[in-house]
């Protein structure tokens, strides 16, 4: 069955980081004869100024059928003042929860070459590998009922934090399996010492834990994760949390490896489906320039194969591919520390050029 790929680049440097990404699965898809489909459409910004939406309905149509959609970076200053329903993140917010990609894997690992480019000191990062498991189509997102109340005095503003039962389960399931390939510690964070649905939380995961009794499990408060990813970062093998807690701390875990540009993510559904897309943002001040980091949404590509494409040994031969460049002493120029670098659109070649030898 033809495998079908959805790439919506988005805006700013989405577009190029996109763009290297095809590039390699172009070669991907010659060498080794993989039936897959190539489709390119607009999204974000880039969407609203063709279409009037920043997610048209025949793109949303389109990425419902496609097993795996790549996905760029959305955003930027000229469509910050469109109304809510119209702002770029609303494309990516409207393909979670239609496709129900309520998976988001986050992970924050350290190449130790590049331990300088990180904030942190260098013995506190080194080997830094860790997973966030972020519930991507619940919690105070989504929840409802929601509203700005202007005619009240004094007006105010509500959102709802809720979860049940079932949308904990297939989160959580999904982190202690993730534990049990790797490390074999999760650690849930949550705020039960203050909110209802973080104490409810925490008693369904505890009581999930005697069916992985592989897996060593933790629970911390969400302020105390913040601070313990920056102090002791190693601790952690697999971390589950809620939508907006999760938002945060993948933000303070992507920060530690001092390369944003090089991390990816999946948001996956419980059919395998996924969206892949690095965890920077579109960059807009370096948009065109061709000097952003493709590596993340390459990597993301990588994801796409292991978990939505069945190609388990090209995923990794990604991954192997991107520690190759790096230990060759390629830098793109957010991790470069002097003049030298090489250029967005000179990465993919690169990359290519170490997978035919590999
Ligand atoms: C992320 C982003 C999004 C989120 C925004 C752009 C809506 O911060 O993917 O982490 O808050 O989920
Ligand atoms: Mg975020």
């Amino acid at each position: 069955m033809t495998k079908k790929i959805l790439i919506l680049p988005g805006d700013g440097i989405g577009q190029e980081v996109t763009a290297s990404a095809k590039e390699v699965l172009d070669f991907l898809i010659a060498e080794h004869n993989l039936d897959f489909s190539i489709e390119e459409m607009d999204a974000g910004g880039t969407a609203y100024d063709k279409f009037g939406s920043p997610l048209p309905e025949k793109v949303l149509a389109k990425a419902k059928e496609s097993d795996a959609i790549l996905f760029g970076a959305v955003g930027g200053p000229k469509w910050d003042d469109l109304d809510w329903d119209n702002r770029p993140e609303q494309a990516l917010l409207s393909l979670r929860k239609e496709l129900e990609l309520f998976a988001n894997l986050r992970p924050a690992f350290l190449f130790n070459e590049l331990a300088a480019a990180s904030p942190i000191k260098n013995h506190i990062i080194e080997n830094l590998d860790i997973l966030i498991v972020r519930e991507l189509t619940g919690g105070i997102y989504f929840g409802e009922p929601r509203a700005i109340v202007e005619d009240e005095n004094p007006p105010y503003a509500f959102n709802t934090m809720v979860y049940n039962e079932n949308e904990i389960k297939r989160i959580a399931k999904v982190a202690f399996e993730s534990a049990q390939k790797r490390g074999g510690k999760l650690c849930s964070v949550e705020k039960a010492n203050v909110l209802e649905v973080s104490k409810f939380w925490r008693s369904i995961v505890s009581d999930m834990a005697k069916d992985y009794p592989d897996v060593e499990l933790s629970h911390q408060l969400a302020d105390n994760t913040a601070m313990q990813l920056v102090l002791n970062p190693n601790q952690y093998d697999v971390i589950v949390s809620s939508n907006l807690f999760g938002d945060i701390l993948s933000d303070i875990a992507a920060t530690l490896s001092g390369s944003i540009g090089m991390l990816p993510s999946a948001s996956l559904n419980s059919s395998s489906q996924g969206m892949y897309e690095p965890c920077h943002g579109s960059a807009p001040d370096i948009a065109g320039m061709d000097v952003a980091n493709p590596i993340a949404m390459i990597a993301s590509l990588g994801m796409a194969l292991k978990y939505s494409l069945d190609q388990k040994e090209l995923s990794d031969s990604i991954d192997r591919a991107i520690k190759e460049f790096i230990a060759k002493g390629y830098r793109t120029k957010d991790i470069s520390t002097n003049d030298e670098y090489v250029k967005t659109s000179e990465v993919a070649s690169i990359l290519i050029g170490i997978l035919k030898n590999g």
